[in-house]
């Protein structure tokens, strides 16, 4: 054939393919989610979620060293309390689960940025994440302790703040009792752009937070609309947000690559528990190669637009790429 283009000719080996790649997946992307629970000596393994444990806090210590040996940059912790009520107390006692562990990991290890998921889902008796009031669920009322919770985490020394709970105005709440509390350098990462998902399914029965009844479309955003997700990242953004979030991830790569080519703020995506437990779940029955799929999907995240990926894989990733070199 008389070809004047031959793409094939930048794909001719691997260091070819190195030489003009568009993107790469760095340890410096990671955040990677923990879930604390009460109680001494506990690494449990989660059955929805293979390779990824509930932590008492004395083994999150220990885990927390991997992790700085990995160079994870940083961390987000869940809490599993071990009581809940209806207002869902526990997100905001100063001796609550999150504070207790947010105090022992700022002590022996100040430089791993340390994320606070801020809602109420996992304290609230009833899995809603705010207050109930005759079967809806409450904005302004839960948005006060929303910005309650933030500020105990911000005070036992969470480093970003990042609340999941999707109701109008939070950002601008949480802001705002940060900065009157002197916590102005503390950074809010906002869940903008979540997603009403089955995707969540393992993380629920990870942190016993399904809702006891009806489910959370009154909050999360239909997974029909895009434009939707790029207002409610305007309103977060002049609300306060440093970083804003699209989560879940896979299904929603259009709307990371909308968002991150609209608004000029890091964009972080949440590579969440049913997208991490399908690749697990393949691999374990030897359907699909694991190391090749997880480069694969986090790859595609980066190349859509996210900077920072929040993924279940961010350990077993940054160990390959480690030793890669
Ligand atoms: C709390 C919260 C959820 C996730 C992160 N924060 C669950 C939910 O909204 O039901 C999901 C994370 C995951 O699936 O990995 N609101």
């Amino acid at each position: 054939m008389d070809l004047i283009k031959r793409p094939r000719r930048l794909r001719i080996n691997e260091n070819m393919r190195r030489l003009v790649r568009e993107t790469s997946v760095s340890v410096n992307d990671f955040i990677y989610p923990l879930f604390v629970v009460e109680g001494k000596g506990i690494k449990r393994e989660i059955t929805s979620m293979p390779g990824v444990y509930h932590f008492s806090l004395d083994l999150l210590l220990k885990e927390l060293e991997e992790i700085r040996d990995l160079r994870i940059p940083g961390v987000l912790l869940f809490g599993v309390p071990e009581t809940k009520d209806e207002k869902g107390s526990g997100a905001y006692n100063p001796d609550g689960i999150i504070q207790k562990a947010l105090r022992e990991m700022k002590k022996e290890f100040p430089d791993i940025l340390a994320g606070a998921d801020v809602c109420l889902c996992e304290y609230t008796s009833h899995g809603h994440c705010g207050l109930i009031c005759d079967g809806d669920v409450l904005n302004d009322s839960s948005v006060e302790l929303i910005a309650k919770a933030a500020l105990s985490y911000a005070e036992a020394g969470a480093d970003i703040i990042a609340p999941s709970d999707m109701m109008d105005g939070r950002i601008g709440a949480v802001r705002k009792i940060l900065d009157e509390n002197g916590f102005t350098n503390k950074t809010i990462m906002s869940y903008s752009a979540k997603y009403a998902s089955s995707f969540y399914g393992p993380f629920r029965e990870a942190a016993l937070s399904k809702p006891s009844f009806g489910d959370r479309k009154s909050y999360q955003m239909d997974y029909a609309n895009t434009t939707e997700a790029l207002r409610e990242v305007e309103n977060d953004i002049s609300e306060g947000a440093d970083i804003i979030m699209v989560k879940p991830a896979l299904s929603y790569l259009d709307v990371i690559s909308r968002v991150s080519t609209r608004f000029d703020i890091p964009v972080a995506a949440y590579n969440v528990s049913g997208e991490y437990s399908m690749i697990k779940a393949a691999s374990e029955k030897g359907w699909i190669d694991e190391k090749g799929a997880v480069f694969e999907v986090l790859t595609s995240i980066k190349r859509a637009g996210a900077k920072i990926i929040i993924t279940y894989f961010a350990k077993q990733a940054a160990a390959w790429l480690n030793s890669q070199h």
